[in-house]
């Protein structure tokens, strides 16, 4: 056995970094390099940055500051820096083509699997528990993400195929559980590949609040929009307002209306909205104001994860709604197994305790949160992965989508984003005081 190896752990290391670049190749693979170096929305990337992105972040953090190497191409690394050209300007720099992307990030792999045979994966905070690897491939499944925004945004045939789901359901007995009020154990100081942000774990106490027991579907958003919703200031937060007004924005994301029916656009094909899967593509503020219509509001931060971790009966915070145990295709819809949302009131095996369902996988949820740092928090390994987005600018979504991959995806996960956005694949549940 190499030094320094705790068991298993360099296989899942290995295995995670693999499983992160089949996603990326069936991402890439089915573009045309007219399709990849082209800018399809303003707002992302073109898909041939996602590439170099990721293999440059893998070569810096693990070839660089894990190994000591030199860059293999310094000059290109300004352009993969996310802070130094913002999205918007990308297609202008002179990026690596199609082709060299894909061979600079195999490139890469191929001496990052030699480091990994090689290096003891303890003695150092970027190498305990294999760290540094575990980032890395949650890097690259969150720009598989990203990228799959992209493929979404993006005008033209369809290229993705994917099964459509098919889970286990059980219709939810009831529509809110209560969840009792008191401390409970936030965040996580034992999760090993957890990011800065989710650390350290820390005492929380909230009131007993009601929660849904399942997310906010299109038919219920529906009734929302039916009923005037969107012309309704007094739902509305002002900001959210003065957004939907400037845009005209009168319905979800991707939606259109045609003949007294509502269609979505969904990875280049049109289909009508099926009522009973989890509303998708809305913002903070279309989640707030339907909260508010619905006379509830969303829930906070502290009671997503205390809905989604507390174990009434033994007073401890799990890693899953279900347990301890990794996902599984029971469980959860992860993984971009399949491109949309099942139904709500599928994965009854992935269920709290109290019977919250859906909490992880299907469609991020917004929360009430901005982004703040927990009690104790520290930069890790760099202060532009979460720290310099704290603050009241952005809000806290919660329990990951069927686009992100279980490695990026636990009970105590944070992603954040503008309380404006809606292209990401978010939808939301809503909860009461007592
Ligand atoms: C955590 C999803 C907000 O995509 O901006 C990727 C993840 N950070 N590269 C993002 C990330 C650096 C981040 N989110
Ligand atoms: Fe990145």
């Amino acid at each position: 056995m190499t030094p320094g190896s705790p068991p298993g752990l360099r296989e899942r290391a290995a295995a995670a970094l693999t499983a992160a670049r089949a996603r990326t190749a069936a991402l890439t693979d089915p573009v045309t390099d007219r399709d990849l170096t082209a800018q399809h929305s303003p707002l992302m990337s073109p898909l041939v940055w996602d590439l170099a992105h990721i293999g440059n972040q893998e070569e810096l953090w693990l070839l660089g500051r894990v190994a000591g190497r030199e860059s293999l191409h310094p000059e290109i690394n300004p352009l993969y820096d996310a802070f130094q050209h913002p999205r918007s300007e990308r297609p202008r720099l002179p990026l690596l083509g199609p082709a060299e992307a894909r061979r600079y990030a195999a490139e890469v792999r191929g001496r990052v699997f030699d480091l990994l045979e090689r290096t003891p994966l303890e003695g150092s905070a970027l190498l305990d528990d294999g760290f540094a690897f575990g980032m890395i491939a949650q890097h690259e499944q969150q720009h598989d993400e990203t990228m799959l925004i992209t493929h979404q945004l993006r005008q033209g045939e369809p290229v993705l195929t994917a099964p459509e789901p098919d889970p286990p359901y059980e219709a939810p007995l009831v529509a809110e559980v209560l969840v009792p009020g008191g401390p409970f154990t936030m965040g996580t100081s034992a999760e090993p590949w957890s990011l800065d942000n989710e650390r350290p774990a820390h005492a929380r106490d909230t009131e007993p609040f009601w929660i849904d027991t399942v997310p906010v579907s299109n038919a219920a958003y529906q009734a929302f929009m039916a009923d005037g919703g969107y012309g309704e200031p007094r739902w509305w937060a002002p900001a959210g307002w003065a957004q939907i007004r400037e845009h005209g924005i009168e319905a979800p994301l991707f939606w259109r209306r045609e003949g007294g029916q509502w269609l979505r656009r969904r990875f280049g094909v049109t289909e009508p909205v099926p009522g009973d899967e989890p509303v998708l593509h809305v913002s903070w503020y279309e989640a707030d104001a339907y909260a508010r219509w619905a006379g509830r509001r969303l829930p906070t931060e502290a009671e997503w994860e205390k809905a989604a971790r507390h174990d009434p009966a033994t007073g401890r915070s799990r890693r899953y709604p279900w347990g301890d145990a990794d996902p599984d295709p029971v469980h959860a819809n992860l993984g971009q197994r399949h491109l949309r949302p099942a139904r709500v009131g599928s994965y009854p095996a992935g269920a709290s305790p109290l019977g919250v369902r859906q909490l992880i996988g299907d469609v991020w949820e917004w929360t009430a949160s901005d982004f703040l740092p927990y009690p104790g928090f520290r930069a890790f390994p760099y202060r532009e992965y979460s720290e310099v987005f704290f603050g009241p600018e952005h809000k806290v979504l919660r329990g990951g989508s069927f686009a992100v991959d279980q490695v990026a995806c636990r009970g105590t996960f944070r992603n954040w984003d503008l309380p404006v956005r809606r292209q990401i694949f978010s939808g939301f549940r809503t909860a009461r005081n007592v």
